[in-house]
């Protein structure tokens, strides 16, 4: 599918619809109401006839309207203010969605404001993972080919999308990453994927089990000692500052590819999900994707690292003890609290190695967040008000809800262990807490950010628009905002 912009008075093609809007009371925008007057009043009588009030979420279709050359007329409700930024992306991604397996091929996209945003919004609205369909019957295939839209600029359109083009990219990776199976899609391939991504300029390098059991990261390791499958730790630098060696910010990731909890096995209903529990990885890919691709004027390093989490005659046991590359001792409680042991030395080796000026991970951590905060937000814990609230600011600008949670250090007695330094389990109360809790042992000081993304990395069914079920990509525009407004020069 094409996205291109179009001067406002472009005429559809042969077959096309057009996309307009209307406002909260029924009200037509501009473009709306032009079309009205060209059908001899068919959008407000379709109004009229029903119980369309222009809210957000709402549309109609007028098919095949007399007196106009296009096929379908949709008429998209844009709510009481439609014209932000997230309203149109919202608004572009329904009417591409309401079309998309039609039988049309071409849709014309003319919304009063925003362009680029539109372009935007079907670029995520439109995202399907296909790679594994062979049957699809051709009526159920997405029929549209091009997507045009109006803008009273072309040029300042076509500028505005470039770098949102590039956050496009970054969360398709992302996608399309914690899409694939875990059959597929193991530490090995994923290092390969990622090694691809030196096309845009990244180093990636990557790490495998000798290098790690030479650096000491027992906590790391002994995740993945019940797989066939190596574990990996994989670095990507992006080096976008004036000054190459100026101090980075960095960015960690779970990439469990596969956590079927492993001696402490999960139950097998749902268990399937677990093909997702690299999501945070995976959002950390898709944000350096995306920083690159829009070149930005900072030093960003990305660590992921790269797991499989099975039970084995070779796996680690519950009661266990880890010796991690802190130096720190973990005793293994319960194998299925591995993400925070993957963690643990890969932010070690981050602010070891990079000594950035800070670190936020990413995690598909716990179920606990789930129950917290439900199927929306996801959960912030930090050491620095100031991180904290640059990410939250960044959330709320892009429409990905993130809510700060507390790090109480009483809680840190739910985690001692009898015979090691900390234990991986805090028990049920606070479990989302008692995981950030454990993850800030391996933190030396530095502002640090995690957030506990369990309850956002995939959703089924989804509420978005720009969201199709499954894959959300979750946290590359927060982290991409986040950069772009606080870091770069
Ligand atoms: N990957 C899971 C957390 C998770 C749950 C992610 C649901 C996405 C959806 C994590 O490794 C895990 O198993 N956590 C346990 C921790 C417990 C054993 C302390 C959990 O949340 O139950
Ligand atoms: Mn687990
Ligand atoms: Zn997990």
């Amino acid at each position: 599918m094409r996205i291109e912009f179009v001067p406002a008075d472009a005429a559809p093609g042969a077959g096309a619809a057009i996309a307009v809007l209307a406002h909260e009371g029924g009200a037509l925008s501009a473009e709306a109401q032009a079309l009205d007057a060209a059908t001899g009043g068919a959008l407000a009588r379709a109004i009229a006839a029903g119980r369309f009030t222009g809210a957000k979420g709402q549309s109609i279709e007028l098919l095949a309207p007399a007196g106009l050359d296009a096929a379908r007329v949709l008429v998209v409700g844009a709510g009481k203010a439609g014209e932000d930024a997230q309203g149109v992306e919202n608004a572009a991604a329904s009417a591409y969605r309401a079309v998309q397996a039609s039988g049309v091929k071409e849709l014309l996209i003319r919304f009063p404001a925003e362009p680029a945003h539109a372009a935007l919004g079907v670029r995520l609205g439109s995202y399907r993972f296909d790679r594994y369909r062979t049957t699809e019957k051709a009526d159920k295939k997405p029929s549209v080919e091009t997507v045009r839209i109006a803008a009273a600029d072309v040029g300042a359109a076509q500028a505005a999308y470039e770098p949102l083009s590039a956050v496009a990219d970054g969360v398709t990776f992302t996608r399309d990453l914690v899409s694939e199976p875990a059959n597929i899609l193991y530490p090995a391939e994923f290092a390969r994927r990622v090694k691809e991504l030196e096309r845009l300029g990244l180093t990636v390098e990557v790490l495998g089990e000798k290098e790690m059991t030479d650096l000491g990261m027992g906590s790391l390791l002994g995740v993945g000692q019940g797989s066939v499958r190596d574990s990996q730790l994989v670095i990507i630098q992006w080096k976008g500052a004036a000054d190459p060696s100026a101090q980075p910010i960095a960015f960690v990731g779970k990439g469990v590819c596969f956590d079927s909890g492993g001696i402490s096995i999960k139950p097998a209903d749902g268990m399937e999900d677990m093909k997702w529990d690299m999501g945070g990885a995976g959002a950390v890919c898709g944000l350096m994707v995306a920083l690159a691709t829009r070149k930005a004027k900072a030093n960003v390093v990305g660590i992921l690292g790269l797991v499989e989490n099975m039970p084995d005659g070779a796996a680690q046991r519950p009661g266990d003890v880890v010796t991690s590359m802190s130096g720190q001792t973990i005793e293994v409680i319960n194998t299925d609290a591995e993400g925070r042991l993957v963690l643990a030395d890969a932010l070690w080796y981050c602010q070891d190695r990079f000594k950035p000026k800070f670190m936020v991970d990413l995690a598909t951590l716990t179920g606990a967040i789930i129950i917290s905060l439900g199927n929306d937000y996801a959960g912030c814990f930090s050491n620095n008000d100031e991180l904290a609230n640059n990410l939250l600011a960044a959330s709320q600008a892009e429409g990905e809800p993130l809510w700060r949670m507390p790090l109480p250090d009483a809680y840190n007695k739910q985690i001692d262990s009898m015979i090691a330094d900390v234990k991986n389990t805090g028990g049920r109360p606070g479990g989302s807490i008692t995981a950030a809790l454990f993850l800030q042992k391996f933190v030396n000081g530095l502002p640090w950010a995690h957030l506990d993304i369990a309850s956002t990395a995939w959703k089924k069914p989804s509420t978005v628009p720009t969201i199709p079920d499954g894959a959300t990509g979750y946290g590359v525009r927060l982290l991409n905002r986040m950069v772009s407004d606080n870091y770069e020069a």
